[in-house]
């Protein structure tokens, strides 16, 4: 094969073979198709679209770039869940010891943040000590003994991916559903899990701002699974407000530890319960896990998972040296809340990175303390701003105004569902 040849054919609108795109991704990974010629065939992708074939093949070549994690030695059913990313969205750290609780196995495989969405690793890594690395077999017998671990991937997870991803990010080719169901889901598969229920977000602070492509996302995704053997589910949930009150790192982790103590926001308990609730059925398991959040195993399970990776569940989370407060300046009813401008001021506080190298911030963030369809009068606090550079502050500010609407008292506030759609 010639790279040129399948550029041309997917410019000219023809759809690709297996062999060719077998080819052309192995190819790629051991660095014989040039990054200009890879860039151009993903815009022609992202132009041309790929059929339901190309998509799998896309996928399973992604997979076979790299090793297949066997988690057969694992004595309870593996789930998972995997997020499209969001603002404030912290459910993977209250969600993974209560489905473990329920007594299943969550090997969780995860990233960090880049760009507006956070990264389950930048937030537990608040946690004083907390190790995000762990060997295939650390992570085996973690699976083992405590159903529960949240872990960085390893380097040989779908290489291919990470490669594509980091060029996608600077070629203006993200945004493709193909690509982005195959990136998740070779990832995904390639971890080894026997179900996956998939978290996909829509709104202002989500990848997909519409709910049709939402949706199609989520169908591409569960026909993925299916055809890979992974039991494949999909939540289509709301990301046009942030999730919970914290939208940071250490923040967020505090807010998870409350959840799990039995309180916290009422939408991050909705949301953790009615993913749980999907991977215990996908498991095969027959437990309620509001009971068992309720319980309080959820917590033990935290603490064990937290402790086994280093990490002291009781020592105190970092605060940050500097505070801002926005307060209300006029009195009524939220009418909105943004989700992409408070995700954008907390990255500007410190939360996220601009590029792969730069550290987070543990402290930094932003507490989002009137929600939707809250009353306020002038003078209450809407925000709270965190960081430890405090010349953040004038920008994060500026992406903040106009984040909030507030309506006159007594209008009544539309809230969409958290919940949007279930697809399977
Ligand atoms: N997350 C991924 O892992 N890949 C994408 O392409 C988009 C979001």
């Amino acid at each position: 094969f010639a790279a040129v040849d399948i550029i041309r054919a997917k410019r000219d609108g023809q759809e690709l073979r297996t062999e060719q795109i077998q080819w052309v991704i192995d190819a790629y990974t051991r660095h014989e198709v040039a990054e200009e010629q890879m860039s151009a065939l993903l815009m022609a992708i992202l132009l041309n679209g790929m059929s339901g074939a190309e998509i799998a093949a896309w996928t399973t070549a992604m997979i076979e770039s790299g090793r297949r994690m066997d988690l057969s030695a694992v004595p309870r059913p593996t789930v998972d869940k995997h997020s499209t990313g969001g603002v404030g969205d912290k459910i993977s750290l209250p969600l993974v010891p209560l489905v473990a609780a329920c007594g299943a196995a969550v090997p969780q495989l995860s990233g960090r943040g880049l760009g507006h969405t956070g990264g389950t690793l930048d937030k537990m890594e608040s946690i004083a000590g907390w190790r995000a690395t762990l060997s295939p077999q650390e992570m085996t017998d973690q699976l083992s003994t405590l159903g529960a671990v949240i872990c960085a991937a390893s380097e040989d997870l779908a290489p291919a991916d990470r490669k594509l991803y980091a060029l996608r990010d600077v070629t203006g080719t993200v945004e493709s559903i193909p690509m982005i169901a195959a990136s998740i889901m070779s990832k995904k598969i390639a971890e080894g899990t026997s179900a996956l229920v998939l978290d996909v977000k829509v709104g202002t602070g989500a990848f997909m701002k519409r709910a049709d492509h939402a949706a199609e996302l989520a169908r591409t995704m569960v026909e993925l699974g299916t055809r890979e053997g992974v039991r494949t589910s999909a939540l289509l949930t709301d990301m046009s407000t942030p999730l919970g009150v914290a939208v940071g790192n250490a923040i967020e982790v505090a807010e998870s530890v409350e959840v799990l103590a039995g309180g916290g926001p009422a939408d991050v308990v909705e949301l953790t319960v009615a993913l749980a609730r999907q991977m215990v059925e996908l498991a095969g398991l027959s437990v309620d896990p509001a009971d068992v959040l309720a319980s309080g195993q959820a917590m033990d399970c935290w603490r064990a998972m937290v402790s086994a990776q280093g990490g002291d569940p009781d020592a105190p989370l970092p605060t940050p040296r500097f505070r801002e407060v926005v307060v209300a300046d006029e009195a009524g009813v939220v009418a909105e809340l943004d989700a992409l401008p408070v995700g954008l001021a907390a990255w500007r506080l410190g939360a996220g990175r601009a590029r792969k190298e730069h550290a987070v911030q543990a402290a930094a963030g932003v507490l989002c303390l009137a929600k939707p369809g809250q009353t306020v009068r002038i003078g209450q606090p809407l925000f709270e701003l965190h960081t430890n550079t405090p010349d953040k502050f004038p920008a994060a500010l500026a992406d903040l105004d106009g984040a909030i609407r507030i309506a006159p008292a007594g209008t009544t506030v539309h809230r969409p569902a958290l919940v949007q759609d279930v697809i399977t």
